[in-house]
């Protein structure tokens, strides 16, 4: 080979090289995702409380997690955990959905009240003893604490109408009836507020196995007898009365909002309800059998992409319930929402005990963007469960606490709460991982009460970071600031020995003639707001 040929192959294959270093590094370098928001568009009302909180008789997420007693050496308010009040106070909790789930269809109100309490059992979780000793006065004087709302299930399935009607007689009545009185020498002379009421609960399985027609019936009977007679509550502020909804998207599902709403269409004066509830959980498998942590990517993938299901999800039930009520006077309670897992190895089968990784803070932001641009019509949601069970904010044991991934996304979101939807325009782009395809980013807008643009940022792609422009119209933009939350690995997680792990770390923006460019870490979630 002459000294030229020699060269020129070399050349040849120095070039190859770089091109082929060139277009990996480039397929590892992402587009730039245009996210564009107009100010002068705004849409409803993300309601707070979307940001809702369900606490259930079950497994540690009343007893050890909210209730530990007066004698205990845990520090405590009248019986309840001052850290996890302290914790809860700064998520600006606005209802907790008490006291189930399937165990409020099996709920006698009256084992919980007064000095001696009666000792039943727990037959959906566990079959364990049920001391009662939380029951209405506590759970009242919880939500005072952490400065929330109630949302009372009344049972619909085992309870009779009178003894729903009399439970809400007794907490509500300002008049001195016999329950009022009985109320006042419990402790509490001023009639109690209950905000929502749910009328059953999963009535189509737990809650008793019931036809649409069966339910509908009793429904109706109770919405007429079970009153709320707080008169604080008789003109504004009036009780919500949420209904039993679907559980799924199939024909057996569609059929029951179709059988209620069809009826709420022609309803007359002497019923009526405000809500209907709906459940879904982020399972894929039943029973429940993907990891909460010590996943790969394959699990990472296939649970973010089955969750992004309650979008359809919403579209399907919105869609029958627009026909009946178009003027969406009824709105859509996603009243147990979440990623149920299989339970954490050692622990009770029947407590629901699962670990929560960053893949469930993002997880939580992308549901909660569902709930934002549905917020026409969806205006309640209520995670499950609070604390130790399921997708849970706080985890505590004995006297320690830690506060989950989950609970720093409803913290960052805090500002969210009853703002207003902008609607925002972005490439989402795609993030691929084997047979699993997801957009890549998601994204909401918001004008917060404070009266600023609030911006949301998801980068579901685990590998690849995002740079964000975000083109904002009708704002002097100056700047933006905020929290991103990430963590090393896709099931980060944090622990009692290890507690911030994943926690949010400050973030800044830089504006250029009214452009917002910022880089948002892979698999991250981030707030910020812009200021003008
Ligand atoms: O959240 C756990 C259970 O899931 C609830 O009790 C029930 O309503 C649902 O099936």
């Amino acid at each position: 080979m002459s000294a030229t040929k020699s060269i020129r192959l070399r050349c040849w294959l120095v070039y190859s090289v770089l091109v082929g270093f060139a277009l990996s590094s480039s397929f590892l370098i992402a587009q730039t995702v245009q996210i564009s928001v107009d100010v002068s568009q705004t849409g409803p009302k993300i309601d707070r409380n979307l940001f809702g909180q369900f606490a259930e008789h079950l497994g540690y997420g009343i007893y050890g997690g909210i209730w530990v007693g007066p004698d205990s050496p845990i520090p405590n308010t009248r019986g309840i955990r001052n850290d996890v009040v302290g914790a809860l106070k700064a998520i600006h909790v606005p209802n907790v959905r008490w006291p189930g789930g399937c165990f409020a269809d099996e709920y006698h109100w009256r084992n919980g009240i007064g000095p001696k309490r009666e000792v039943t059992l727990n037959p959906n979780w566990g079959g364990v003893i049920e001391p009662n000793t939380f029951g209405t006065h506590e759970f009242m004087d919880f939500i005072d604490q952490i400065g929330s709302e109630a949302y009372v299930s009344v049972n619909l399935g085992s309870g009779t109408v009178k003894e729903g009607a009399d439970w809400l007689e007794y907490m509500t009545a300002a008049q001195a009836t016999t329950l009022e009185q009985e109320r006042a020498a419990n402790g509490h002379p001023a009639p109690y507020k209950v905000a929502l009421l749910g009328l059953g609960n999963e009535s189509w399985d737990c809650g008793g196995n019931m036809t649409p027609e069966y339910y509908l019936d009793r429904m109706k009977v109770f919405t007429h007898f079970v009153r709320n007679y707080n008169p604080a509550q008789q003109d504004r502020d009036q009780m919500q009365k949420i209904a039993v909804g679907p559980g799924g998207g199939d024909q057996r599902w569609t059929d029951w909002t179709e059988t209620v709403m069809k009826a709420y269409g022609q309803h007359t004066w002497s019923w009526g309800i405000s809500g209907l509830s709906m459940h879904n959980y982020t399972v894929v498998k039943w029973p429940p059998a993907f990891k909460s942590f010590g996943f790969g990517e394959d699990e990472y993938a296939q649970i973010l992409k089955a969750t992004l299901e309650m979008d359809d999800l919403i579209k399907k039930h919105s869609a029958i319930m627009d026909k009946y009520d178009p003027r969406k006077k009824v709105a859509l309670i996603v009243d147990e929402w979440g990623a149920w897992y299989a339970p954490l190895p050692g622990s009770h089968q029947g407590f629901l005990v699962q670990q929560n990784s960053l893949r469930d803070a993002i997880l939580a932001a992308l549901n909660l963007n569902i709930f934002a641009r549905h917020a026409d019509r969806v205006r309640g949601a209520n995670i499950a469960q609070m604390i130790n069970v399921l997708q849970a904010m706080i985890l505590t044991e004995k006297e320690k606490m830690v506060l989950t991934p989950t609970y720093h996304v409803f913290k960052m979101y805090v500002p969210f709460q009853d703002s207003t939807f902008i609607p925002v325009t972005f490439n989402a782009g795609t993030y691929k991982h084997g047979e699993f395809t997801l957009p890549r980013v998601d994204a909401i807008a918001a004008k917060g009460k404070d009266g600023e643009l609030w911006v949301e940022i998801t980068n579901v792609d685990p590998n690849q970071s995002a740079e964000i422009e975000l083109s904002l119209a009708g704002i002097n933009a100056k700047s933006a600031s905020g929290e991103t939350l990430t963590a090393p690995k896709i099931d980060s997680i944090n622990t009692f020995d290890a507690p911030n792990t994943v926690v949010p770390k400050p973030i800044s923006a830089l504006v250029r003639g009214g452009k917002l460019t910022l880089k948002v870490e892979p698999k991250s979630v981030t707030v910020i707001s812009v200021e003008q």
